[in-house]
């Protein structure tokens, strides 16, 4: 068993001393505002009306919703400019450029890696067992005193699988640093969230994201959740103004549409299995694995030539192929019905 984790200790030194920047809204919300010099005549055109003023710094009344929807409090809630925003900002918080590493797991999703890269940490591969299973051995035995950040993905990007419960446990309790849980697909999946581990493990960060079952990839809304500790350290080393005032706008109106939300995440659940069990059928497809997610790991002959193929028809899918245990995949998002029923028969045209 693992010593308790300071997370304090784990926070560079530079940023633990580090005075934030106190912007014109942390002193006062209200009132007659010529303190942040805003533009007084407002936006040039009706539309705009209203953003001539700086968005709030904190998000409370988003991190509120957030937190009533996955049951925990506003102070455990971070949100920012994508998943990736809080991906770069923990890089920034607990990785010391070339003397920390971090863990990840591959097959998994690229930012992880490309965000060490920016912020000159190493990166250790511990790849995934055959049935894309974390191995809590060897992560645990590749961890050292500089290993701060380990990523789990589960639903993995690109695979589709969740993985087990006893792993996540065994590595939450275990890992020496930070634990990442990318949940970005987790309303796809028939488990649920791991944001609650979060009361009972101060290093575990669960991310999640409103680009997936939310269906607002354009809004640039992601989610962290953690402990509120780790959150004041995210909260300290943003941007002041990071969510801008027509995201978080549009993310508190999805909140009146939960109802939409979830009738479109179990629509698609169903045109995944619906594509699967046509997938089956179609030459040239050795494998499709399990999904929790809102695309489809396959496995073809001949996964460049398809994906070519496909791409000559304007159907364009991710060729995942050069990643660990996915020699010849393609990764394919789940479409609406009609998309996927043009995928389906331009496969089989291509295979005749
Ligand atoms: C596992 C995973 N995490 C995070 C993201 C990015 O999320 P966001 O749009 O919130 O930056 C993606 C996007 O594909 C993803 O697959």
């Amino acid at each position: 068993m693992k010593p308790e984790i300071s997370i304090e200790n784990l926070v560079r030194p530079n940023i633990r001393k580090l005075e934030p920047y106190r912007s014109a809204r942390d002193d006062y919300e209200s009132g007659l505002l010529l303190d942040a010099n805003e533009n007084s005549l407002g936006a040039p055109y009706q539309q705009a009306d209203g953003l001539h003023r700086y968005p709030s710094p904190y998000q409370q009344k988003l991190r509120g919703k957030i937190a009533g929807l996955r049951d925990l409090e506003p102070e455990n809630v971070f949100v920012g400019v994508g998943s990736d925003e809080a991906i770069d900002l923990l890089y920034r918080i607990f990785c010391e450029p070339r003397i920390d590493n971090v863990i990840i797991t591959p097959p998994t999703y690229g930012m992880y890696k490309v965000s060490a890269g920016i912020h000159d940490v190493t990166v250790k591969k511990v790849n995934l067992d055959p049935n894309f299973q974390p191995k809590v051995d060897e992560i645990l035995d590749a961890a050292d005193e500089h290993s701060k950040m380990l990523f789990l993905c589960s639903p993995n990007n690109p695979t589709g699988n969740e993985f087990e419960q006893e792993r996540i446990e065994a590595l939450v309790s275990e890992f020496p640093g930070i634990v990442v849980i990318d949940e970005a697909y987790i309303d796809f999946s028939d488990r649920k969230s791991r944001a609650e581990l979060i009361k009972t493990h101060p290093n575990l960060v669960v991310l999640q994201t409103l680009s997936k079952s939310f269906g607002m990839a354009g809004i640039r809304m992601g989610i962290a959740l953690a402990s509120e500790i780790i959150i004041k350290f995210m909260l300290k080393v943003k941007a002041p103004y990071n969510v801008n005032a027509l995201t978080s706008k549009y993310a508190l109106e999805a909140f009146d549409h939960l109802d939409t939300i979830s009738f479109h995440i179990d629509k698609l659940v169903e045109e995944r299995e619906m594509l699967r069990n046509k997938l089956q059928e179609v030459p040239g497809v050795r494998k499709i694995y399990p999904s929790n997610a809102n695309f489809l790991l396959v496995k073809f002959d001949d996964a460049v030539k398809t994906y070519k193929e496909l791409a000559k028809k304007e159907i364009i899918v991710r060729y995942r192929g050069n990643e660990p245990l996915c020699e010849n995949c393609l990764r394919i998002t789940v479409g609406t019905p009609d998309e996927n029923e043009k995928l389906i028969n331009t496969l089989k045209e291509l295979a005749e």
